[in-house]
């Protein structure tokens, strides 16, 4: 690993910085590998409950290395599968949440979206501005910002490439919470302490039902939910969450 992801622990809670602050954390195929490799092996370690990414204050990321981009080929692209690795980071099942500070553009803006959901800072800048750059976002923006904040305001981003404020951005429903900028990791971090306290393979599920919301019908999500919920009573999580709360005492989790 070569620094351009910095991961610290605080108790089951993982923190991955992106570390190329001079260049505004601009994603280059070195970070990318770096930053799935590193979101695979936590995923796969059952003492962390949930990961917080984060970048600087100035940027989170202004999106993929356009220097790198600039002179390869479409048969270059397609052969490397550029940034194909993505898919891994999207589909961690560990909860992943952005703390955005300044800049989340392009592929930055995408990371923030493979996130589960963000809390942004009140500076804080979207963007697909691909468009100016002769090209279309590659790492989902098209699919996921259509999903969470509608065609309309999609078609307004994608279209015209320009930049969403984090107040327009909340009522849009891109991201989750703004908070004042230099209250975004402590927030992000406690919001993540919160979701690691609980049962880890329970808070998986609900993440997983969650996000079929996007892929499956009404009808088949409902039927998935309730028979997760159903399933849910033969856990130890489901016994001693629901023990604890008629007992009157906080449930202890995780204590493997
Ligand atoms: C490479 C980048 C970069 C990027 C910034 N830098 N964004 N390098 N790729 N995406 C570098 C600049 O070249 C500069 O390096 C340094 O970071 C600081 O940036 P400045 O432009 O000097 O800062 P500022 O004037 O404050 O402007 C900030 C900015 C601007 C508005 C964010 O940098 C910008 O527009 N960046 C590009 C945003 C963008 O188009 N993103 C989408 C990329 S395409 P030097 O060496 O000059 O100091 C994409 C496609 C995804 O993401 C799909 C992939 C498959």
């Amino acid at each position: 690993m070569s620094g351009l992801v910095e991961v610290t622990r605080e108790g089951r809670v993982a923190l991955l910085r992106l570390n190329r602050p001079k260049q505004l954390n601009a994603l280059n195929a070195a970070l990318a590998a770096e930053l799935v490799a590193t979101v695979r092996a936590l995923d796969a370690d059952t003492s962390v409950g949930c990961m917080v990414v984060t970048g600087s204050d100035r940027a989170f990321a202004a999106g993929a290395d356009i220097a790198e981009m600039a002179d390869m080929s479409a048969e270059a692209m397609s052969e490397a599968d550029y940034f194909g690795e993505w898919m891994d980071f999207a589909n961690a099942r560990t909860p992943k949440i952005a703390a955005v500070q300044g800049y989340a553009l392009g592929g930055g803006c995408e990371l923030m979206m493979m996130c589960d959901f963000a809390i942004a800072g009140q500076g804080a800048k979207f963007g697909q501005p691909e468009i100016k750059l002769g090209v279309v976002a590659g790492i989902g923006g098209t699919q996921r910002m259509t999903k969470l904040i509608g065609r309309a305001r999609a078609m307004d981003m994608h279209l015209t490439g320009r930049m969403m404020e984090a107040a327009e951005a909340l009522s849009a429903g891109l991201v989750a919470r703004v908070v004042p900028d230099d209250e975004v990791l402590a927030e992000a971090m406690k919001a993540a302490a919160e979701i690691a306290g609980y049962a880890r393979p329970v808070v998986r599920l609900a993440r997983e039902a969650v996000m079929r919301a996007e892929e499956a019908s009404l009808a088949e999500g409902l039927l998935y939910e309730r028979r997760l919920f159903h399933q849910l009573f033969g856990t130890a999580a489901q016994r001693e969450g629901m023990a604890a709360f008629l007992e009157k005492r906080p449930p202890r989790f995780n204590e493997a």
